[in-house]
């Protein structure tokens, strides 16, 4: 393979390592990091996720308390549990994984969280945050992309940025920060025409689509960093990416595996902003 691997494992580790000193200074001041983090249902990859987080946040100190709720929960139910949490003094950050089972409505529990324990940073207040370029706390999945580009070496002002994909979650705000560091950005989407030659217009190529293998060669100009946002099953059941990383990876500079590259990355951006949030309440003591 011609590009270097970009090692989402081993940059999120030297995060967290960064986390856990944070985390001790707080302890000495008497402050433990809370996060409050809500699962309603079953859904396997749900389930996945979660234990990641509540795994990653322990391992940096920060006390993670996980509440399961059944499918059928209500919604006055789920919105009077986000409310409890809104109040503890102990909690600074409360993460609800998305999506919900329907008929639940992921944009209610958004709306319910005190923004000022929105560690995901989805509600609106954070995402008009987010806009003007005033990050109180980072959009996790992004954030992770830019500090897999910083500690790679990569310059994004005055690169050509192409985002595929248009998420509230990623696309938008992967978006803004490009453009925060100077980035001449595109964003693509399902309604795109000629999606394949503006992706081999970019420097920075970073595929959020949810499709595996989404991204081929052919959409890949030579020398691109690629950054695969993508998590999702291949023909044999096998965890993939957007990207076809064999054949991109013969084109790119640089490349994020999967699993391996950005996944790790938005656990750590989370567990930053659970420190961030912490670091308020030490500030008020
Ligand atoms: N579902 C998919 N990604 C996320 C995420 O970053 N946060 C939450 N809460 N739910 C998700």
């Amino acid at each position: 393979m011609k590009a270097t691997l970009i090692d989402g494992k081993a940059i999120a580790a030297a995060v967290r390592a960064d986390l856990a000193d944070e985390v001790s200074q707080l302890q000495a001041c008497g402050v433990t990091p809370g996060l409050a983090v809500i699962l309603v249902g079953e859904d396997p990859a749900s389930q996945v996720y979660v234990r990641n987080k509540t795994r990653a946040s322990a391992e940096v100190g920060i006390h993670a308390e996980e509440f399961r709720l059944p499918a059928d929960t209500s919604e006055a139910e789920l919105l009077a549990l986000v409310d409890e949490l809104n109040a503890r003094e102990d909690i600074d950050g409360i993460l609800c994984q998305l999506p919900l089972p329907r008929p639940l409505d992921d944009a209610a529990v958004i709306a319910a969280i005190d923004p000022r324990k929105d560690v995901d940073a989805f509600s609106a207040v954070n995402v008009g945050h987010i806009m003007i370029g005033d990050y109180t706390f980072l959009p996790c999945t992004p954030a992770g992309v830019m500090e897999l580009l910083h500690r790679s070496g990569v310059e994004v002002a005055g690169k050509r940025c192409v985002v595929i994909g248009r998420s509230n979650i990623v696309g938008k705000p992967m978006a803004m920060l490009l453009l925060h560091e100077n980035g001449t950005v595109t964003i693509c989407h399902s309604k795109t025409k000629e999606l394949a030659a503006i992706c081999r217009e970019a420097d920075i190529l970073v595929a959020a689509v949810g499709r595996a293998k989404f991204v081929t060669a052919d959409m890949v100009k030579d020398g691109a960093v690629v950054i695969d946002v993508g998590m999702n099953r291949d023909e044999n059941g096998k965890l993939c990416g957007d990207v076809d990383f064999e054949a991109v990876g013969e084109i790119a500079s640089q490349i994020t595996p999967v699993p391996g590259g950005v996944g790790p990355m938005t656990i750590a951006m989370l567990l930053k902003n659970t420190v961030t949030a912490a670091k308020r309440r030490a500030e008020k003591l």
